[in-house]
């Protein structure tokens, strides 16, 4: 399918990607995260077509793009057609005002990376067919709908924090959520003179067919465990050390490790937005490293890009800390460091980096910023 040159759309949509500060796996889990929006981003440029049913989709990135009627919606074997479909599957469950439209998409987000393309993907096509049909749904409706189509047309079983950093994030903030209730609180980030840093390894993941459902699985048979003596736990949430320290001798030693990193990450995120708070970037550096440290040895859901470049920045004083941040198995990581140094320390990893991988290293400093907009 090529598109239509002359498309001059009604409405054009930004859908930011996003990064974790702290708190990873935690959100299936029910319990905290710390992630924002960044600038990076994909645009939406949508057009109604005014006939019932059919609409045009067209990827600039990959020139290419697919047709398909919203009446014989069904998943497709080409992966990303499926973030796309699986949101128009959850709109039509809940709306019957959809009708045809086209639409162009242009990601200046890398894919895989571990900054979420996906949601960004999800929330910025319900967010624009929101807006062009007045659909009348609320940003949480967009939240959970994304959410919903990744598990059921993509099939990462994934939690809330993609998708809801995308959407609900604000300018020069991080977002404290609360998994299980879903409240937030939107805490002002001022880390200067420090910046932060992303190392792209360029090692990508596929969550859908990697170790993520997997970790998700092995959470719950944590949880069934603790339940047999505290049937209060109903999630890792609420499980302490002490709890499980009284298990341990019913759980084989990969479920032990999965659940006492969750449950020490729930820790770190408490303790991380104190810090940030309070603005002690010294104890938020360390929490980041401690994080890594079980990413990488108990939760395992790191990689030798990755370990690699967090123990590389270790030797930099002017970096306080770093971690990978994302799903997993390569993407990015994050790094907080002083402003005067950035330069320094970006040629001095890519170097090594690439010495150790033959991969040259993609480095860029990331702002909080304001989650899915139309654009004027
Ligand atoms: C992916 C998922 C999120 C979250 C992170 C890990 O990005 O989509 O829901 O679980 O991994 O923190």
């Amino acid at each position: 399918m090529s598109f239509p040159e002359n498309f001059t759309p009604e409405l054009v949509v930004e859908s930011p990607g996003r990064i974790n500060l702290i708190g990873e796996h935690t959100d299936y889990n029910l319990g905290y995260v710390v992630p924002t929006a960044i600038e990076k981003k994909i645009t939406f440029k949508f057009k109604r077509n005014h006939t019932d049913k059919e609409c045009n989709l067209y990827s600039l990135g990959y020139n290419t793009g697919f047709t398909f009627q919203l009446d014989k919606i069904a998943k497709s074997n080409v992966e990303w057609e499926n973030y796309i479909l699986g949101v128009l599957n959850e709109i039509l469950l809940r709306t019957d005002k959809l009708r045809g439209f086209d639409c162009t998409i242009e990601s200046k987000l890398p894919m895989g990376s571990g900054l979420s393309s996906s949601a960004a993907l999800e929330c910025g096509l319900a967010f624009g067919l929101n807006e062009l049909f007045d659909l009348g749904l609320s940003k949480m409706d967009i939240v959970l709908l994304s959410q919903k189509a990744e598990h059921t047309f993509v099939g990462t079983q994934c939690g809330i924090m993609d998708q809801f950093a995308s959407v609900m994030s604000e300018k020069g903030h991080v977002i404290l959520l609360d998994c299980q209730s879903l409240e937030h609180q939107q805490i002002p980030i001022q880390i200067d003179p420090y910046k932060m840093i992303m190392l792209n390894t360029k090692v990508s993941h596929n969550l859908a067919s990697s170790e993520y459902n997997t970790r998700k699985r092995e959470c719950e048979e944590g949880v069934a465990i603790l339940q047999g003596h505290y049937p209060e736990v109903t999630s890792l949430r609420n499980a302490n050390n002490e709890m499980l320290e009284v298990c341990k001798s019913e759980m084989s030693a990969t479920i032990f490790k999965r659940c006492s990193f969750i449950i020490n990450e729930n820790d770190r995120v408490l303790k991380t937005a104190n810090a940030l708070k309070s603005n002690d970037l010294n104890l938020f550096g360390a929490l980041l490293y401690e994080a890594h440290e079980g990413i990488s040895k108990l939760y395992e859901v790191s990689c030798p890009e990755s370990d690699f470049l967090v123990d590389f920045s270790k030797q930099y004083d002017a970096v306080l800390g770093a971690r990978q941040t994302g799903g997993g198995f390569g993407g990015c990581t994050l790094n907080i460091v002083h402003k005067d140094k950035v330069d320094d320390f970006v040629e001095a990893a890519s170097k090594a980096y690439k010495a150790a991988f033959n991969i040259e290293l993609d480095a860029f400093e990331v702002k909080p910023s304001a989650g899915t907009y139309i654009q004027n």
